[in-house]
């Protein structure tokens, strides 16, 4: 970082001091709206993929500016990896848009969340379905061997307006189909278990529409040739902004799934992606 006020400098002095600072190892923009980082992950750290952590920087007033955000690594990664939207005027993105290797941020190591596998009953299909940085905690879990073994068939579906929105999930689906290291860890038989279905909203492509919409009108079951909800064999995980989360609940719950939680497991599970 060159061009810092004197504040700003004092602020990351201060990040780095904090006893929960970690070293960010790695920073890459998708779109004017989107990044994602990795930083270093403390040896102490347990956690369970698909959970989320507070992460931040110092505010202005010297106080910690926190936020909630999904941890986009798998557990057996040695860093964690985060996927974040950029908001100009929001109170942590605008500022933590502009970090660079080398730099510190905040985490408390305190993970949880409830888009963990403990959550859900056993079942023979998994749906996750997302919006924008909703991919994240569903980029821990795709890269985690549980997932297949698991369920027979995994499926994700993420829907951005834009088509460059969709990168960072098509590259991390991509990366479990064709990475030496991760096929291997997942097991050559189980990568046929995933089918990504990706959508848009406003810019032409493949496939294009709301889930929700494409659940209602029976399109999604169509186009991969699935059964439609049942639950007695589909589990499902969603996490994109409110109003998605609220539509597709209402969804699932009229298929005849139950929400669970950690601890009363049930059909799906639902977690708000951080905004601002
Ligand atoms: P749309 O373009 O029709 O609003 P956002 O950037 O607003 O968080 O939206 C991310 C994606 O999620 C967009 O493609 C958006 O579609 C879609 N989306 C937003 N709200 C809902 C909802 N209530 N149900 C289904 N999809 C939604």
């Amino acid at each position: 970082m060159t061009e810092q006020s004197p504040v700003t400098q004092t602020n990351a002095a201060r990040v780095a001091q904090s006893p929960d600072a970690q070293v960010v190892t790695a920073v890459r923009h998708y779109t004017d709206s989107l990044f994602s980082f990795r930083i270093t992950r403390p040896a102490s750290l347990r956690f369970r993929s698909g959970e989320f952590v507070m992460i931040g920087l110092m505010g202005d007033n010297g106080k910690p500016l926190m936020r909630a955000y999904s941890i986009a690594s798998p557990n057996w990664d040695e860093e964690l990896e985060f996927y974040s939207i950029k908001v100009a005027d929001g109170p942590l993105t605008s500022k933590l848009q502009h970090i660079q290797e080398g730099d510190h941020i905040i985490m408390r190591p305190k993970p949880v969340g409830t888009l963990v596998h403990d959550a859900l009953i056993p079942g023979k299909r998994l749906w996750l379905f997302s919006t924008g940085t909703g991919f994240a905690p569903f980029a821990s879990l795709l890269r985690d061997p549980e997932t297949f073994e698991k369920f027979e068939q995994v499926i994700v579906t993420h829907t951005c307006r834009d088509v460059a929105e969709l990168t960072y999930g098509r590259e991390l689906v991509e990366s479990v189909k064709t990475d030496e290291m991760l096929r291997e860890l997942i097991g050559e038989e189980n990568l046929d278990k995933l089918v990504y279905y990706p959508t848009t909203t406003r810019e032409e492509s493949a496939k294009m529409g709301r889930i929700t919409y494409l659940i209602e009108n029976g399109e999604l079951f169509s186009d991969l040739g699935v059964p439609a909800l049942d639950p007695a064999t589909d589990r499902a995980m969603v996490c994109g902004s409110l109003g998605f989360n609220l539509d597709i609940k209402a969804l699932l719950e009229q298929a005849g799934l139950r929400e669970g939680a950690n601890s009363d497991p049930a059909e799906f599970v639902i977690e708000k992606a951080f905004v601002g």
